[in-house]
């Protein structure tokens, strides 16, 4: 038995992690300020794993209260998820987005320092890619300039947490996540979208549900199959595993290299028209769309190559398209009480 930090462990991803590590029997300790999710989500993981972790409310891109929490505790390793993560709002709120996600990493950075036995597995994202030139995307595809401050932090924090590990001699995995969908079967932990999603999988269980208007499907002239955007979307469930099972490969010593980086996806691209069959197939539910133009800033395809994390992990994504979405519309009749 490890013993676990995870850092946003009451959001979405975190709160599907926490629950993998504790039924894999790691002990595991959850911080999280509650900037985007709510202290109810410790329920849901004591629901469904049987065991309720310690949760300490911390401002993690504070530095003292930081300090104060990790001294005296020994972590074998940290799972780092907490961070802003909404790409519009980082346009509008660069300084909150750098100060939120580079301090929150820096000060954990320090404690890794001060006890680099601890391997640290960092949440980045397909974003780096922006519009790749070959598909699927291999890790060797170049890094392109940051459509968006919340796309540098992950750029930049890879960097960083380069530099760290050659000067101090750490464990690190950077995962990068193509797009995480769905929720947890029993429909007790799922994503808790403050506002109007920006994603299309809340959208469209809230249009469905008819908490919204009709879905926009923004652009019908892609170059694709049916004109829509393409994108690779995992199953939070399948998503989580991933971590444990790397955070795993740091605690074996199994590293090729101190700091390594993974693709998680399916390696599947679906268009926009076709997670929409999936949705109404799956759920026996149907929605309204229409098209509209496209969206800035969105590319137009985006699909992982996978193998790396298949040969090297041994980790490959599980569950299917349909059965995300009939996760993520069970999830959303539970929040509103059905
Ligand atoms: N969901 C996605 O589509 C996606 C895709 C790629 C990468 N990621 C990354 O994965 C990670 C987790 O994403 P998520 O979807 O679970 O997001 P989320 O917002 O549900 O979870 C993040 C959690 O971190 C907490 N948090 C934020 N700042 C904090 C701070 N300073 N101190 C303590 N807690 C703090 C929030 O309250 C929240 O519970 C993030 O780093 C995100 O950038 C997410």
């Amino acid at each position: 038995m490890k013993t676990v930090l995870v850092t946003g462990g009451l959001g979405y991803i975190g709160s599907h992690t926490a629950v993998d590590l504790i039924a894999r029997g790691h002990r595991v300790v959850l911080a999280d300020n509650l900037n985007n999710t709510r202290a109810e989500v410790l329920d849901g993981i004591e629901a469904i794993s049987g065991v309720r972790p310690e949760w300490v409310q911390v401002d993690l891109a504070d530095r003292s209260a930081t300090e104060a929490f990790l001294a005296g505790r020994t972590f074998d390793g940290i799972i780092h998820f907490a961070a802003h993560k909404a790409v519009g709002e980082s346009v509008a709120e660069p300084i909150a987005y750098y100060r939120n996600n580079f301090d929150s990493l820096l000060n954990l950075l320090d404690y890794q320092r001060a006890h680099p036995q601890c391997g640290l597995i960092f949440s980045s994202s397909c974003t780096v890619y922006g519009q790749a030139d070959e598909l699927p995307i291999p890790e060797s595809a170049p890094i392109k300039p940051a459509e968006s401050p919340y796309g540098n932090t992950k750029q930049v924090g890879e960097e960083i947490l380069r530099d760290a590990v050659r000067a101090f001699g750490l464990k690190v995995i950077a995962l990068r996540y193509f797009n995480p969908i769905g929720a947890h079967s029993s429909a007790r932990i799922g994503e808790l979208p403050l506002g109007v999603p920006q994603n299309l999988v809340p959208f469209i269980t809230q249009s469905a549900a008819g908490l919204r208007g009709p879905l926009q499907v923004y652009g019908n002239d892609y170059p694709t199959r049916d004109g829509t955007a393409i994108r690779d979307y995992i199953h939070v469930v399948d998503l989580a595993a991933a971590h444990v099972v790397a955070l795993e490969r740091i605690f074996n010593a199994s590293m090729a290299e101190p700091f390594e980086v993974f693709n998680l996806g399916t390696g599947e691209g679906s268009t926009v028209l076709e997670v929409i069959q999936s949705f109404e197939r799956a759920t026996g539910s149907s929605l309204q769309w229409s098209f509209a133009p496209r969206r800035a800033g969105d590319v137009i395809a985006a699909y992982a190559d996978t193998h790396r994390a298949t040969e090297v992990l041994g980790w490959t994504a599980q569950k299917s398209l349909d059965e995300a979405m009939a996760d993520a519309w069970r999830w959303q009749l539970s929040l509103q009480g059905i």
